[in-house]
């Protein structure tokens, strides 16, 4: 016992004196070339998606051991750009592109077997090695009857079109919490695979027949999707695996977590702005059950924002621009979709919607992106409050239909009106681009430690 007492107040120790020496360090505050904090790191949109979260994840993998992607599917796209190359993902995590870093896409994801497996190989036809890679065995699969589903039930019932991206998410996350028909990566596995799907299919095939009786040509055929699957399965096998207890071993060994959030906190499907929103947790809410990681071990997250706010899909936007600021933020942002190639909706920055996200999600940093885009305009508006039937607030509404009627308030402040794309350091951006960042920390109340200033790797501003 006494043995056990002292190893146990030694190993505290240990870990009393690592924890001061941290913080002599500071390494809790920022993100300088050398410094970034153990445990879990967690990076996440503040707003509508598409905040260039993968850049971050890019830029701050070099300090991880492993890069978690935790939760949505193939709605998601992250464009990458190093050594004047352009890669663009959707299910597979940024930190593909270094070897000795271990990617993992965990539990909480909703995966398409065949577009993991495109990806995988244009990645390897581009001469990226993707061999460290993991896969949850706990994933739930997209399958054929989950893109149907979608196409048929993209609408609302006020008869707005959610503006799905039509990859089945929110039909496969659906099956996932009815459970009956839901298929995980480790069921690929089990004999009982093909008789499951022939199940399903004859429950899915009426119900769809139900929806759209006009829709016969789109029956499903249980024996061909069994056989694909099979093939899908097959190629995934070696890197299919438990990855929550993978993660819990690699906390308790002391490795670098870092997880990489897909779409924005405003389309997060409890907290968002429901129902205009995706069907997983997407703000930092969603981290621990979405990779299977406790809460505590959570040391750090940065809440990315664009310099300005875009949406696309339906519902409410207070500050969208509908008219030339919108398209002129558009063509220099290049504000189409990744995925779907959409036009973006675009607007001015609105610090009501992110500093609720940045309080839910916890942030305890910012990272500012894309604030080139706004060099060409003379003035620029940040929307500080709202006005809701006739009061001011700077509170978020939980209703959608109260965000439709809200009036924003906005501030402006000067632009600057020149090139900053080769801005090395805090100090080389013009006053106003400074005092323009300084603001958005100060609303938020959250200290913003990156700027981007260019898709590169290399246009990336540390804060000091
Ligand atoms: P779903 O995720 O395909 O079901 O789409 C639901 C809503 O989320 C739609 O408005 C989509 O446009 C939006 N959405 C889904 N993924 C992304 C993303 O990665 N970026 C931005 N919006 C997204």
């Amino acid at each position: 016992m006494c043995g056990v007492g002292l190893e146990f107040f030694s190993h505290y120790d240990r870990i009393r004196r690592l924890f001061s020496a941290r913080v002599a360090l500071g390494l809790f505050g920022c993100f300088g070339s050398e410094r970034c904090a153990v445990g879990a790191t967690c990076v996440v949109g503040l707003q509508w998606g598409d905040e260039a979260k993968g850049k971050i994840v890019d830029i701050l993998t070099e300090k991880h051991d492993i890069v978690v992607r935790y939760q949505g599917g193939a709605n998601a796209g992250h464009t990458v750009v190093f050594d004047g190359k352009k890669y663009k993902l959707s299910l597979i995590p940024s930190g593909i592109f270094r070897p000795n870093v271990q990617c993992v896409v965990a539990g909480g994801v909703v995966l398409n077997p065949q577009n993991f497996i495109q990806e995988m190989d244009g990645l390897i036809a581009q001469g990226i090695d993707c061999q460290n890679l993991l896969i949850s065995t706990r994933a739930h699969i997209i399958m054929p009857w989950h893109f149907e589903e979608d196409r048929l039930m993209n609408r609302t019932t006020s008869g707005e079109n959610i503006g799905t991206t039509m990859r089945g998410i929110g039909p496969c996350y659906r099956d996932k919490v009815g459970r009956s028909w839901a298929i995980r990566l480790g069921d690929l596995y089990r004999e009982e695979f093909p008789q499951r799907v022939k199940m399903i299919c004859e429950t899915k095939n009426r119900l769809l027949f139900g929806m759209d009786p006009e829709g016969g040509e789109n029956r499903l055929d249980a024996e061909k999707i069994t056989a694909d699957y099979l093939l899908y399965a097959d190629r995934l096998r070696p890197m299919a695996t438990d990855t929550t207890a993978y993660l819990l071993d690699a906390l308790d060994s002391g490795k670098k977590i870092l997880c990489e959030g897909a779409q924005g906190a405003l389309l997060d499907i409890d907290h968002g702005t429901f129902p205009y929103v995706t069907s997983s947790n997407s703000s930092g809410v969603g981290v621990c059950s979405g990779a299977g990681l406790p809460a505590k071990s959570i040391e750090k997250l940065v809440g990315i924002i664009k310099a300005y706010t875009t949406r696309v899909g339906g519902g409410p936007f207070p500050t969208e621009q509908d008219n030339e600021i919108g398209q002129l933020i558009r063509d220099e942002g290049n504000e189409y979709g990744t995925v779907t190639r959409r036009p973006r909706r675009c607007g001015w920055f609105d610090a009501v919607a992110a500093r609720y996200t940045a309080r839910l999600s916890g942030a305890t940093c910012l990272s500012v992106m894309l604030l080139d885009v706004l060099s060409k305009l003379p003035e620029i508006q940040i929307c500080t409050e709202y006005e809701l039937n006739g009061e001011r607030t700077s509170h978020f509404p939980a209703h959608v239909d109260d965000l439709r009627l809200v009036k924003p308030h906005y501030i402006t402040l000067p632009g600057w009106l020149e090139d900053i794309t080769k801005a090395q350091s805090w100090d080389d951006l013009p006053t106003n681009a400074q005092n323009y960042v300084r603001k958005i920390g100060e609303i938020i109340g959250v200290p913003v430690e990156i700027v981007s200033v260019g898709p590169d790797r290399k246009q990336t501003i540390f804060v000091k």
